[in-house]
């Protein structure tokens, strides 16, 4: 049975099993499969996917447009939605969702919006299936899954991780949604969180996180280094600084955390380094040729990833 289909996928926890994971997975190999062996694959044909971006956007915007067409859907797709629509104008986020049903009879809306509700709220005034392509500073649904599908690849496994999330988690939504994703379907794993002291994940995340997971808390990478399977490293997060007047504070935590070559060579043979992206000189340019960086590879991922969960969304 597809788990995914006809409905809206606004929030990580939406998923409840590591089948509902493996299910998506062995799409998005088929997806994989396709596309490297130019094979032309077309279940969307007839379907229009909207793609609405209100916040900057290269890897997810260009991702979920790729696939949509991949897949030979009509798309629509919009990422200045803050200065080229009527958005501009002071039209609200439902007034704007319902007109973009009517004017391009979408049969799926992908969203990405600054408000941490804006996907839910999308999704409760019409009825194409909403997609969150990242909402706020809470969640990125989609980023999670091609995370878990890299390391999944990448480490051969779900359970038994030792994952080390670093930098900004509290205004980061990749991490978060990660942390959640790996708290539902993976046994046996630890999660240790690694940033400065302003910029801890949320209680409330952590609380909830250690109900089903080993979790830790470090100001400094200690030993994680060495005992990692997996370090995730992240961006500080400029722009949510700039919203609470606290650019000082920017500058004094951004490069906190950077990843030195000398640095993933601690790190077991094995291990893999991952990013969201964008970088911004977090992980230095050098650490590009060892063999344990994994984010060129990770944002691949999104297409097969972006490609498997439109399918499954929209054919049953
Ligand atoms: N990882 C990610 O969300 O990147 P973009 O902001 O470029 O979409």
């Amino acid at each position: 049975m597809n788990s995914y289909y006809g409905k809206s996928f606004i929030a990580i926890n939406q998923i409840t099993s590591s089948a509902e994971i493996l299910q998506l997975f062995t799409t998005a190999d088929e997806m994989k499969k396709n596309v490297e062996a130019g094979i032309v694959h077309e279940p969307l044909k007839g379907k229009t996917v909207s793609v609405l971006f209100y916040q900057p956007s290269t890897r997810t915007f260009t991702s979920f447009v790729a696939a949509a067409k991949r897949l030979g859907a009509y798309v629509i797709a919009l990422n200045e939605m803050t200065s080229f629509s009527s958005v501009v104008k002071g039209e609200s986020l439902e007034d704007t969702m319902r007109s973009i049903r009517q004017t391009t009879g979408a049969d799926l809306i992908v969203l990405r919006h600054p408000e941490d509700n804006s996907s839910e709220i999308a999704a409760s005034i019409q009825e194409a299936p909403v997609v969150n392509g990242g909402s706020g500073t809470a969640d990125h649904p989609t980023q999670a899954l091609l995370d878990l599908y890299t390391i999944y690849n990448k480490c051969g496994r779900l359970d038994n991780l030792n994952i080390v999330l670093v930098g900004d988690l509290k205004y980061g939504r990749t991490i978060k949604s990660l942390a959640q994703l790996i708290a539902i379907v993976s046994k046996k794993s630890k999660i240790t969180f690694v940033s400065p002291e302003e910029l801890k994940a949320p209680k409330e995340l952590v609380k909830e996180l250690r109900e089903k997971v080993d979790v830790a808390q470090k100001t400094s990478f200690g030993h994680a280094l060495e005992e990692a399977d997996v370090i995730y490293m992240t961006r500080v997060q400029k722009e949510w600084f700039e919203k609470e007047g606290k650019l000082e504070e920017y500058e004094r935590l951004r490069l906190k955390f950077i990843m030195t070559p000398q640095m993933a060579e601690k790190m077991k043979t094995d291990g893999i380094i991952m990013h969201p992206l964008p970088r911004v000189g977090e992980i230095m340019q050098e650490v590009d040729s060892n063999p344990r960086a994994a984010y060129f590879d990770q944002m691949r991922s999104g297409l097969y990833v972006r490609m498997a969960l439109l399918k499954s969304i929209l054919v049953k």
